[in-house]
């Protein structure tokens, strides 16, 4: 279970990013964060993996308090969280198979993994999990070989490879045309009820999130404005977190090819609603 009680975030800029998030998230839930660009949906998942220092209050990952963790305390408890970006964050020049393993890095150390000798087991867990993803038959193509889809599913099987109790997944879909985000998506949320992973998803698409997450939390400048299940995710609800804007924007059809990754950043709201298809 992970708790973040009064978390504040306010970045050296002035910015405040964060206000006094209270947030439960038990064991097997996957909880969508909502919110338009700047919300601080980044900062709340960094605030967690500690990339980013809060300012204030208390992250807690079942027993341990993440804001007190330094070297090794915050190596280990770092191990326990799977990240899963935006933007795969994978080595291009590496395989499929060596990016995978990458993922036991905190584990095998420095030296071993830089010489590329990872431990047998650590290989056929890397092997299972290619299959899962639906990889197997790309684990020796080079990583700049693949489509984005293939390459955020190993992204995924990286992240897995710690045996994580936590996911983060930061925008996994924006890169990505409509019917490989729903692919995607559908595959994170087998795999953390498989693994009764307690998961975060950062997305900017509304309808991807009700679609495939237990719960939603809505953030704007900073705070949490809806936190409820996606069916009570109204039209209002919406404009609060967003603000006005048309909803009713019709779907794009499924089968559209995929086009060139796009900055989410530049993407508006309208936009991203649009290449939801509702459930
Ligand atoms: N490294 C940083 N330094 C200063 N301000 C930042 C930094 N990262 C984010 N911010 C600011 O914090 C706020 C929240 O940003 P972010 O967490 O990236 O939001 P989101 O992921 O929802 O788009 C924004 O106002 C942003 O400009
Ligand atoms: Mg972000």
């Amino acid at each position: 279970m992970l708790t973040l009680s009064g978390v504040t975030k306010r970045y050296p800029t002035g910015d405040r990013a964060l206000t006094d998030i209270e947030l439960t998230l038990p064991k097997g839930q996957v909880m969508a964060l909502i919110g338009p660009s700047g919300a601080g949906k980044s900062t709340l998942i960094r605030c967690v993996n500690r990339l980013v220092e809060p300012t204030s209050g208390s992250i807690r990952l079942d027993d341990t308090e993440l804001t007190r963790l330094s070297g090794s305390g915050l190596r280990k408890a770092r191990r326990s969280m799977g990240m899963i970006f935006q933007e795969y964050a994978l080595v291009d020049r590496l395989t499929v198979m060596e990016n995978v393993l990458s993922g036991r890095l905190g584990y095998v150390g420095f030296w071993r993994s830089f010489l590329r000798r990872y431990p047998e087991d650590a290989v056929a867990e890397a092997f299972r999990l290619l299959e899962r993803v639906g990889l197997p038959h790309a684990i020796d193509k080079r990583a700049d070989a693949l489509s984005g889809g293939q390459r955020q599913r190993v992204g995924i099987a990286r992240a897995l490879l710690q045996s994580p109790k936590l996911l983060l997944v930061d925008e996994p879909t924006a890169s990505l045309d409509p019917k490989t985000s729903r692919q995607i998506m559908r595959l994170i949320r087998e795999l953390c009820a498989e693994r009764e992973l307690a998961t975060i998803i950062n997305i900017h698409d509304v309808a991807l999130a009700q679609q495939f997450a237990d719960r939603i939390v809505g953030l704007r400048a900073g705070q949490i404005v809806f936190d409820g299940r996606p069916d009570e995710l109204t039209s209002d609800i919406l404009t609060t977190i967003y603000g006005e804007e048309d909803w009713d924007t019709s779907p794009e059809p499924a089968d559209e090819p995929e086009r060139e990754p796009v900055s989410y950043e530049r993407r508006d709201i309208a936009g991203a609603m649009a290449t939801g298809v509702a459930p």
